[in-house]
Parts: C-alpha cells; sequence; structure tokens
C-alpha cells in the first residue's frame, strides 16, 4: 500500500473489488454473503499479483484484461490503447448521422482494440464495417474482440500514411488517430506513458501529420455525400477543420466533448 502511495497511486475500494472478483471469479455479492467458503492458494497468489501491478501504477484494464466501451467488455493488452469514453461520442454521432443509408458502409482507421468499428457493427446489423491498423498485434485483439462479441468486421494490415487503402466506397471515415504531440510528454499521466502503447499516442513531430493524409485520401473513398468524422486534441480543432475545408470538404464543424472541450470534428464530402 505504501508503494502505491509513495507512486502516487490511489486504488478505490470498487477496484480491489474488481481485482478480487477478476482473481477468484466470486462476486463482491458472493463474497459478501459468505458464499465462498474455501480460498484456494492460487487465487491469493493472482491477487497479490494484480495488486502489486496497480500499486506500480499499471492501469486497472491492463490488469483486468478488459475496457469498457459502450456498454460492452473490450479485451485489452499492452498493444492497444484502452478505449476512452469520449471517444464513445463518435458512436453517437455516428448513428445518428448514418440514418440515411439503410446499410451504411464504414471505415475506421487506426482501430487498436476495434472498439469503435465492432460496436457500430453491432449498432448497426446492416452496416459493412472495415477497421485498419498498423499494428498486427492490435489486430489480433481487434479480431478476436469481433468474435467474442458476435460482429462482423474486416480488418486489414496498413499504414494509413504510406500505403494504398483499397475497397470503398464508404459512407462513413471516422477515426480516432494517435494526436498527442511529443512535446506533450511530459504532461501525460504517468500511467498513459509508462504503460499505454507510445504509436497510439504520439503523432510524432507534427500532431496534424492524421488529419493531414485522412483529409488528402478520403474524397477518394468516399461516396456521394459520404461523411468524416475524427477525434481531436482539444488545442487543435481550429487546425483540424482548416485542414478538413483546405480539402474541398463541407459543413466542417467541431463538436465538443461533455466537458464542453473540442472534441471531434466532423465533415462532408458534398
Ligand atoms: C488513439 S489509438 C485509437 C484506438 C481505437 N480506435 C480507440 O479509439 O480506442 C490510434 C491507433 O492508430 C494506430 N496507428 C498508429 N499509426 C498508424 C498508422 N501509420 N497507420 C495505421 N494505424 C496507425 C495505432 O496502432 C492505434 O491502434
Amino acid at each position: 500500500m505504501r508503494r502505491g502511495i509513495e507512486a502516487g497511486i490511489d486504488v478505490s475500494k470498487r477496484e480491489w473489488e474488481w481485482m478480487m472478483e477478476s482473481a477468484t471469479g466470486a462476486t463482491r455479492i458472493q463474497w459478501m454473503i459468505g458464499s465462498v467458503e474455501e480460498i484456494p492458494t492460487r487465487w491469493l497468489d493472482t491477487f497479490h499479483d494484480m495488486v502489486e501491478r496497480r500499486l506500480c501504477g499499471e492501469p486497472l484494464q491492463y490488469i483486468l484484461g478488459v475496457g469498457a466501451f459502450y456498454g460492452r467488455d473490450f479485451e485489452v493488452g499492452p498493444s492497444v490503447l484502452i478505449p476512452r469514453p469520449e471517444t464513445e461520442l463518435i458512436v453517437e454521432w455516428a448513428l445518428s448521422n448514418t440514418g440515411k443509408s439503410a446499410a451504411p458502409r464504414i471505415l475506421d482507421i487506426g482501430t487498436g482494440s476495434g472498439c469503435l468499428a465492432v460496436t457500430l457493427a453491432l449498432e448497426r446489423p446492416n452496416s459493412q464495417v472495415s477497421a485498419l491498423d498498423i499494428s498486427e498485434e492490435a489486430l489480433v485483439l481487434a479480431a478476436k474482440n469481433a468474435v467474442r462479441l458476435g460482429a462482423t468486421v474486416h480488418f486489414e494490415a496498413l499504414n494509413i500514411l504510406t500505403d494504398t487503402i483499397s475497397g470503398g466506397p464508404f459512407d462513413l471515415i471516422i477515426s480516432n488517430p494517435p494526436y498527442v504531440p511529443l512535446s506533450e510528454r511530459a504532461t501525460l499521466q504517468r500511467e498513459v506513458v509508462q504503460y499505454e502503447p507510445h504509436l497510439a499516442l504520439f503523432a510524432g513531430e507534427d500532431p496534424l501529420i492524421f488529419y493531414r493524409r485522412i483529409a488528402a485520401i478520403s474524397p477518394g473513398l468516399l461516396a456521394p455525400g459520404g461523411l468524416v468524422c475524427v477525434e481531436i486534441h482539444s488545442n487543435y480543432g481550429l487546425e483540424v477543420s482548416q485542414i478538413f475545408e483546405g480539402h474541398g470538404f463541407f459543413q466542417v464543424s467541431i463538436q465538443k466533448d461533455l466537458s464542453k472541450l473540442d472534441r471531434f470534428v466532423v465533415a462532408s464530402v458534398d
């Protein structure tokens, strides 16, 4: 416990319970009503190991191997970003704005755990969802999530910055690309920098590089009336919208998250 305090890790009562439930397979209620009689040593070893990891600062989702997104559990591991609540706004926006097409064709760029692609495939059962990522390890996990949750998604390993995307046309392109400037590395939480994949976090020297590329290639991939929705760093709303306007997109707008921060940019090809 002292190690956690020294490391600035505040482990909540609920986190302890989640680790206990995960290590033992018994729920909090079962523990409370005393229906767990024997405690095998291996349970205690597993629980002890989880607590050690948490006190060292590892995010709970990596310890438990799951992160919640839009009401579902996604398997997560060191190769993928832990899904964030603000990214669920992309799902909300996509569900409200793809109503015109009975079977929307959707492309998710930088799918990670597959949280966006799998969620949209499940929430819009007639959709045709494709998803790409540069990380083969991430794609393995995303495909596992799709199978376990019963979603049909076509996954492909591609470098969005250099490779040509085949397929399409798409009605909607979504992306939560790496967008943290390297200059902000020192200001991020230690838990994030130490445990989350840098490939998913940092955009390199140019924090707008992914938006420049997505704006450049999307017109050739989208069907008439097609839409783009990209998550952004809250400091770059104006710059990202100008990039899309510069590539001839219409109805470019900046959408805010629940904290009133600029959180995503949406645009249409006509
Ligand atoms: C911020 S994460 C988003 C993951 C997931 N979509 C989410 O919202 O939780 C960005 C993803 O982009 C992927 N990525 C990074 N560089 C890439 C590239 N050049 N081409 C394709 N994917 C890339 C990373 O592997 C990572 O999975």
